[in-house]
């Protein structure tokens, strides 16, 4: 049953796409680049495994926290910490706080930050709340509704309210060549330790199985992190793939340029969509979110009811196209998809569209007793 099992926990035990065997044509359900990981890193990583498998890896990971500081434009590679996944930092950026932990301004943000503050039985607040917070949590652009909040938005935070920022930015290297620009690293030097910054670099990699997540934030609270961190969590294959993904600049050209372009056929396709459902008479809709930027890997879609929504996450599993359906997030009624091959999405908007036209065939067959 679609429900139970995309929806049941933080962490699906097995990936949904897995499960659809020979019907798997794109995964949506997640939010990784689109093209799959560099092949140069790849290269680097198939070689890195015949040579550093039978040694431990670099346990301070110097080289490539260097090619990290590189990427992320700052001089100082002490003041990023790597992990096994961002998963690994955001549980370490949360244990080094104290006090209440306060939620981002969005109606729903990436739990996992949450999950941990509860596992630590931390008092969890609102964004709105007049309560102080020991940590408050922002996702840039933030998942699952695609929102993004600028530099300036981000400044004015930290000055109006207390506390340590924990923001996420595993998505905004998607942005474009500039996107370092518009990191929170950059205010490190006015706020200090107030400031920690992830990246799971899972994302804009594609390397979701290999693990590889960083924290950027003061040497204080990296001396913190690390005093609690379990040794040589990053892997040496983990180590060579961010070196290789760093240098690959090609990669990044093409995954600027893919995400908007196929993210503005797929727009057009929605659309589409939607018209030709209310031609048919039907008043259902999916209605993106219009304040989410375009180089957001993914569309935040909103319809008119978790019937809806849940017809749509039926529609996708059986068409080959899992789709993220947000009930666990408490937005029952929307969907996130995955920026895929445009061609992946117009077989999911026909299967959607052909799920409604059956039903509607169904309903005048069989119409209700009166
Ligand atoms: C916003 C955000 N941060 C962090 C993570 C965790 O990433 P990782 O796979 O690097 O642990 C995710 C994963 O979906 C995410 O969406």
């Amino acid at each position: 049953m679609p429900a139970a099992t995309l929806d049941s926990c933080h962490t699906p035990a097995l990936a949904s796409w897995k499960a659809l065997g020979e019907r798997y044509i794109a995964d949506m359900s997640v939010t990784t680049n689109a093209l799959g990981p560099s092949q140069k890193a790849l290269d680097a990583v198939i070689a890195s495994l015949r040579v550093d498998t039978e040694h431990y890896p670099d346990a301070q990971a110097s080289d490539a926290r260097e090619a990290l500081a590189k990427f992320l434009c700052i001089g100082n590679k002490k003041l990023i910490l790597m992990g096994n996944g961002a998963s690994e930092l955001i549980d370490l950026t949360i244990r080094i706080t104290t006090g209440r932990f306060r939620l981002g301004p969005y109606p729903a943000q990436y739990s996992e930050y949450e999950r941990v503050a509860h596992s630590g039985n931390r008092e969890v607040i609102p964004f709105d709340s007049p309560l102080a917070a020991g940590v408050t949590v922002v996702i840039r652009p933030n998942s699952p509704t695609g929102d993004f909040m600028t530099l300036p938005e981000v400044r004015a935070l930290l000055d109006s309210k207390e506390g340590i920022f924990i923001f996420d930015e595993s998505f905004l290297p998607f942005m474009g060549p500039n996107w370092a620009e518009h990191s929170a690293v950059n205010l490190l030097g006015q706020y200090g330790s107030r400031v920690m910054v992830i990246h799971s670099w899972t994302k804009i990699w594609s390397c979701p199985g290999l693990r590889l997540g960083s924290v950027t934030t003061t040497e204080e609270n990296i001396a913190r992190m690390e005093h609690i961190q379990v040794p040589w969590s990053c892997s040496a294959l983990a180590q060579r793939f961010a070196i290789a993904s760093v240098d690959d600049g090609e990669y990044m050209v093409k995954t600027w340029a893919m995400v908007r372009r196929w993210k503005v056929l797929i727009l057009h396709e929605l659309e589409c969509l939607n018209e030709d459902l209310h031609s048919l008479g039907l008043s259902v809709t999916f209605q993106r979110n219009e304040n989410s930027p375009l180089w957001v890997p993914w569309i935040f879609v909103t319809t008119d009811s978790e019937a809806t929504a849940l017809l749509a996450v039926e529609a996708g599993e059986e068409c080959g196209v899992p789709i993220r359906w947000c009930r666990s997030h408490g937005l029952a009624a929307s969907l996130r998809l995955g920026i895929r091959d445009p061609d992946a999405h117009e077989t999911l908007f026909r299967a959607i569209k052909a799920k409604f036209v059956a039903r509607m065939q169904q309903a005048a067959a069989h119409p209700p007793a009166h």
